[in-house]
């Protein structure tokens, strides 16, 4: 079957979840149904999708159902469209056997995980069956990767354009955000901490800032993530670690490694949020202990249980006012290898709460995008930046209010 005969562009794997349900009042909104874009909801009970599909008011969008136990139905949802785009996490647990279904069935994928150790299995197991069967898998389509690896594509391309030379050093420093976790995220991260206390070579990966790399990748030279309070002169301002940095830099560096080192082999990234204005060293250090302390407190069993129980539980998430008074303002500074009076920014900036509002729409829009724009990528496990971007820059700037510009040139 070639791609024009499949009956769906887009199945919506995980609709009856709380990103999910966010996915399809976004693609219900920003495309009706079946017009510009042929588009379905599919989830593990007939019952729960009926309910989201009354609440969204519109009987004409087409149900599907599959389980994640079950292989057979995973490979009939795939083949039915030309995109599955899946929000059923944490991936670690429910996600394999879709990544599987699409690779070996030709189905472009995109997802919101932001499990390393689990990417990195996806990789290794399914990259040359997908380069085979032309199925372009994304992961990482939400607020991680998206802001830091297209923020970085968009900066070079910049870069590249009024300085015909790569920055040597990308620096992303999160000036502000506003939200909170859902359930299935919190889910995400207590499976990941679980799976590390466990397997020491896992620990190992999870260090490596080169882990999602190709095998025969060269290496640069960054190394462990930020853990404590930095004076960043660039910015006049101390910084603080950054939670998502421990993902989002590997998946930076593999898009480097997947564009044939495009910012450079020796390119340099890192990732934290800028302390308040004014603040002191003092108060960044004692600020920068807390987050690391309490980041490793969840690696301790009794204290996991703690948290489980105060944290929302999966289905739960921010409210609709926390996601509409939300927004996220990213600086990205770029280092001129030579001279530092070239030395370029960018902003990139979000209407809506980063982890739900926003993240909902970058993995709509992410989906559509795969579905229905050229890209000049073909089958394998890419990155946002390395499969989409531009096109992508474009969409999210068009209709999810994402904002991209340069600031200093
Ligand atoms: N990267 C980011 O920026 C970002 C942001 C938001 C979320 N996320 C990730 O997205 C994922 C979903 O988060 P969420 O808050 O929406 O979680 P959620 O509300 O718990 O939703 C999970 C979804 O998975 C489905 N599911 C669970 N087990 C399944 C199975 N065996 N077969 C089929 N479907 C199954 C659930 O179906 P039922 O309704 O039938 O239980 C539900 O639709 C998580 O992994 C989270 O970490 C990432």
């Amino acid at each position: 079957m070639t791609d024009t005969q499949r009956e769906y562009d887009v199945i919506l794997y995980g609709a009856t979840g709380f990103t999910g349900k966010l996915v399809a009042e976004y693609l219900l909104n920003a495309y009706g149904v079946g017009d510009d874009l042929r588009w379905a909801m599919a989830g593990r009970s007939l019952g729960k999708l009926e309910t989201v599909r009354d609440e969204l008011r519109n009987d004409a969008i087409p149900l599907l159902t599959a389980d994640s136990d079950d292989q057979a139905s995973l490979a009939k949802l795939a083949a039915l469209t030309r995109v599955i785009c899946t929000t059923v996490g944490p991936y670690a647990l429910y996600g394999s056997g879709m990544v599987a279904a699409c690779a070996e069935g030709g189905t472009h994928y995109c997802d919101l995980t932001g499990e390393t150790q689990w990417m990195r299995r996806m990789i290794d197991a399914h990259q040359e069956t997908a380069e085979a069967s032309g199925a372009r898998i994304v992961h990482t389509c939400g607020f991680d990767s998206i802001p830091s690896d297209l923020g970085v594509l968009f900066l070079q391309n910049a870069m590249m354009k009024t300085h015909g030379v790569p920055a040597c050093h990308v620096k992303y420093r999160v000036a502000g955000a506003s939200g909170t976790f859902s359930g299935g995220t919190v889910a995400s991260l207590i499976n990941v901490m679980e799976e590390a206390s466990r397997d020491r070579s896992l620990r190992r990966l999870l260090a490596d800032p080169y882990a999602l790399n190709p095998a025969d990748a060269p290496r640069g030279d960054d190394r462990n993530d930020q853990t404590g309070a930095i004076y960043d002169e660039d910015f006049d301002r101390w910084t603080l670690p950054f939670v998502m940095a421990a993902i989002n830099t590997r998946v930076v560096r593999r898009s480097n490694a997947l564009m044939a080192q495009r910012y450079g082999e020796d390119f340099r990234y890192d990732e934290a949020m800028l302390a308040p204005e004014g603040q002191g060293g003092l108060k960044s250090k004692l600020a920068a202990a807390a987050m690391t302390g309490g980041t490793a407190a969840l690696a301790i069993p009794p204290l996991r249980a703690v948290a489980r129980r105060f944290l929302p539980s999966p289905g739960e998430g921010p409210s609709l006012e926390v996601r509409e008074r939300g927004f996220f303002d990213i600086r990205l500074y770029g280092v001129h290898p030579e001279d530092r009076d070239k030395d370029m920014q960018a902003r990139v900036t979000g209407d809506r709460d980063p982890g739900y509002g926003s993240t909902s729409k970058m993995l709509a829009e992410s989906a559509v995008c795969l579905a229905q724009d050229e890209l000049a990528c073909g089958g394998g496990l890419w990155t946002p930046a390395s499969a989409m971007g531009e096109a992508l820059i474009q969409r999210l700037q068009d209709r999810a209010g994402l904002s991209f510009e340069i600031t200093r040139d």
